[in-house]
Parts: structure tokens; C-alpha cells; sequence
């Protein structure tokens, strides 16, 4: 597959015979909402976890120094909060561009915080994208994060946008507040080490 999945998603369903539909956020997508919405509601999605490891080499990093971003991993029981969008199909100009680097779009259904559910669509990286970095050690995402920078900005910025606000929604993801806490955490240098009295 190449990096530039905009082609593959705009042979999707276009949805142009609907007024509006609902669309999932769980990364970016929850922090940055740079597109028009009808309005938007906290939701989940069953069965999937976020994880950083998916590529960035056009909004967090660069095609020579790639940042790290979220996708979703397949995971019986798990619950993936995030933020629901009602919108019209128009934006998905827009939202095929922006996830352009590996995310294509599949239905899945939302159960909104307060009540109800619906059918909606989630851009997901799957492991066979050509930007998938796939799974490493905390402090590896977090030396990859700390060091990336592209078009969009900070690559940390990604993270600590992101962990901040699931916190103002009141949620909590341990593979994002773990990163976030080795993110924040002061380094540990040899010379600040305590030194015994000689
Ligand atoms: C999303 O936020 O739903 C997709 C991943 C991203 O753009 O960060």
C-alpha cells in the first residue's frame, strides 16, 4: 500500500446521499478539530485500543525522521473513549487528507457517554499501511516522540495534547498516560547523580 491512502478512501462509501453522519475520533482528532461539525458528543467504540504506532511522516515528523502517532489495535473487551462528530460528507475532503499517511476508513458503531448509539466511521492505520512503525518499548515511542517535528508541530505536543484532553473528559488510557508520564519525567543524567563525599 503507499503512504497515500486519500485515493483508497475516496473510493469508499462517499455518504453524498446523506445530510450527515457520524464520525469517531480517538487521536488528533479528539484535541484538534479543524473542520466544520453539526455537533459533537463524548462516545466509545468497542472492541479496539489506542496504541503509537503508527508513523507520522506529514504532521509529527518528517519522511526522514518519522514522528509517532495513534491508531487503533484490534482488542476483545476493550473500550476506546474518544469524541463523536456529526458531519456532513463534505468533510471528508478534508478528513481523507488530513489522515492521509496510512488511514483508511471503516464503519464501526458509537455508544455516546449519554445515551444511544449509532453507526459511524473511524479512520484506523492497520498493520499492513506502509507508515506502520508497529509495537516498541515505552521508552523507545517516547525517545521517537520526544525528538519528532513535523508540519503540524511537536510530535510531544501530539501526546500531551492528546493526554490532556481525555483527562479534562475524565478518561484515562494507560498506554498514553504511561507515555505522558516518561515524557514529563526530568532525565536522568550521570552528573546529577549523588556523588559520595570524598
Ligand atoms: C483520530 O484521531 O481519530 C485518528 C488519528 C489521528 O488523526 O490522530
Amino acid at each position: 500500500m503507499s503512504f497515500d491512502t486519500t485515493a483508497a478512501n475516496r473510493l469508499l462509501h462517499r455518504f453524498d446521499d446523506h445530510d450527515s453522519l457520524w464520525l469517531f475520533g480517538y487521536g488528533s482528532l479528539i484535541f484538534k478539530a479543524d473542520f466544520p461539525f453539526i455537533e459533537r458528543r463524548p462516545a466509545t467504540i468497542g472492541g479496539w485500543e489506542r496504541r503509537f504506532w503508527q508513523g507520522s511522516h506529514d504532521h509529527r515528523g518528517t519522511p526522514d525522521a518519522p514522528g509517532r502517532v495513534l491508531t487503533l489495535v484490534p482488542q476483545a473487551g476493550a473500550v476506546c473513549d474518544g469524541m463523536a462528530y456529526l458531519i456532513t460528507p463534505q468533510v471528508f475532503d478534508h478528513l481523507d487528507h488530513r489522515e492521509k499517511n496510512g488511514y483508511l476508513r471503516f464503519t464501526t458503531t458509537l455508544t455516546f457517554d449519554d445515551g444511544g448509539s449509532a453507526d459511524g466511521l473511524v479512520y484506523i492505520a492497520m498493520d499492513d499501511n506502509a507508515a506502520w512503525l508497529g509495537p516498541a518499548s515505552d521508552r523507545s515511542i517516547v525517545d521517537q516522540i520526544d525528538a519528532a517535528s513535523g508540519p503540524s508541530g511537536r510530535n510531544r505536543d501530539y501526546l500531551l495534547d492528546l493526554a490532556a484532553a481525555l483527562r479534562a473528559l475524565g478518561k484515562h488510557d494507560p498506554h498514553v498516560f504511561a507515555l505522558e508520564t516518561l515524557l514529563l519525567a526530568p532525565a536522568l543524567h550521570p552528573s546529577s547523580e549523588p556523588t559520595e563525599p570524598q
